[in-house]
């Protein structure tokens, strides 16, 4: 079957390869001739595990390639996937669909056979409908179904979800649009993913309350980690003590200094907006999105309180600055707050990030990149771990010890033991650890 999938941008690419992966034919479109020029010459525009081989084996199998013409991409495809960005809109939170808008008039403007077309893209409910009239007023004589098709991805682990997923939402009440999404997805029916199907706007609803919920239960635990702190708690216990009941599941139970990234901050404000414009509040997802807002710029203020009187003129390394490991994203990293709180305060940031350091210096420009966690350190009054990459959980600590200017160490990831740490000679701070 040949699909097409209109955006090449994260989700657009990481389906593609996986699409052409399973034996389909797949065209990547994107406006952006410099992005597709890059892909054709196999240079990826993001950091994924995994990405730039599985691209090459379909590129070189003859399944997979790149185009800006999206007339060319959707010729003869039975599948076009919309996956074009929906940032929040400047000003009101909500989702800007001027993408999807765009690109599904485009599609209607171009079909020349018919086609099912899916909103991968993560649009507010009622998206579909719209997408639908566009696509109808394009006045095309071709047959055409829209479905929605949301996509669970998680950055740095996209390629493994996207192959074994939890479940494949598919929302549409047309027969045919089934038909034909069934048989883009037939590998993983073959390894018996559970597929669920449902209505379009039920498919919509699917992914922002997966998000929101997801988003409540780390906000929660950031909570009860707090809590833990002034009572003498220990929250990795706690989360262990609770997620152990199947009820509530042991994932997404890990404190730490907030959610970032691309969707949670996006998406629980999207669906915020979308339940003010039904007259619906979400009062829980209201108050997990102020209380997650706040938490990044208290987790400086605690890396203040860890310097000791008077922070002015002291020096932080910073140790990680992407929203999480195994990605070079940047988006609402809590490492940015941290950052400008700490130079509010008068304090000098170095910071050391794996893969983050390109995006973070036009991002924190009073921050100095380090070229490794060891330089990073160098006279540091305190040393902070902020994303939980791999290299950090090993850390030279007598080396750090000696390369610092204080045996500080504040863990916002709980990667390290205090009772270890604290042996080594440090004063160790975490998070709920009481
Ligand atoms: C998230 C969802 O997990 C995906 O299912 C979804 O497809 C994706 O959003 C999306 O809407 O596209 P992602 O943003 O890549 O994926 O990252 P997560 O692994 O979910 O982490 C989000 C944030 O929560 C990170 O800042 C992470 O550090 C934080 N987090 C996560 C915690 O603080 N504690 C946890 O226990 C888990």
């Amino acid at each position: 079957m040949k699909i097409a999938l209109a955006g090449s941008g994260y989700v657009g690419l990481v389906s593609g390869a996986c699409f052409a992966d399973f034996g389909h034919e797949v065209v990547c479109v994107d406006k952006d001739p410099g992005k597709i020029e890059r892909l054709r010459a196999g240079e990826m525009p993001i950091y994924e595990p995994g990405l730039a081989e599985l691209v090459r084996r379909n590129v070189a199998a003859g399944r997979l390639s790149f185009t800006t013409q999206l007339g060319e991409g959707i010729a003869g495809a039975s599948a076009i996937f919309i996956a074009v960005g929906t940032p929040s809109r400047r000003g009101d939170g909500h989702a800007d669909l001027s993408f999807v808008h765009a690109v599904a008039a485009e599609i209607g403007e171009n079909l020349r056979n018919p086609a099912v077309i899916v909103t991968k893209s993560t649009v507010p409910v009622g998206t579909g409908d719209e997408v639908e009239r566009i696509v109808g007023a394009s006045g095309t004589q071709q047959r055409f179904a829209v479905a929605s098709n949301p996509e669970f991805l998680r950055e740095g682990a996209a390629i493994d979800d996207f192959k074994r997923p939890n479940r494949i939402v598919i929302g549409t009440e047309d027969e045919w649009a089934r038909g034909v999404l069934s048989e883009v997805y037939r590998p993983l029916f073959l390894n018996k993913a559970p597929i669920l199907f449902t209505s379009r706007r039920s498919a919509e609803l699917i992914k922002y309350a997966a998000n929101a919920f997801l988003a409540t239960k780390i906000t929660f635990i950031n909570e009860i980690a707090d809590l833990c702190e002034k009572t003498g708690g220990d929250v990795q216990d706690v989360a262990r003590g609770i997620g152990l009941d199947n009820r509530i599941g042991p994932k997404f139970l890990h404190a730490g200094p907030g959610y970032g990234g691309s969707c949670f901050p996006k998406d629980t404000l999207a669906l915020l907006k979308t339940a003010e414009d039904h007259d619906t509040p979400l009062r829980i997802v209201e108050a997990v999105a102020k209380v997650n807002d706040t938490r990044k710029r208290a987790m400086g203020r605690k890396v203040i309180e860890a310097l000791g009187k008077d922070a002015r003129g002291k020096k932080v390394a910073l140790l990680g600055l992407t929203f999480k490991p195994n990605t070079d994203d940047m988006r609402d990293a809590p490492s940015l707050a941290i950052a400008r709180t700490l130079i509010d305060a008068g304090v000098t940031v170095a910071a050391y990030d794996p893969e983050g350091m390109d995006l973070a210096r036009t991002l924190l420009p009073d921050v100095a990149m380090a070229a490794n966690a060891y330089a990073a350190t160098e006279g540091a009054d305190a040393v902070v771990i902020v994303t939980e990459w791999d290299a950090f959980r090993a850390l030279d600590l007598e080396r750090i010890k000696q390369l610092a200017k204080a045996p500080v160490l504040v863990d916002l990831r709980n990667i390290y033991h205090p009772d270890e740490i604290r042996a080594q000679g440090f004063t160790y701070v975490s998070i709920g650890r009481g």
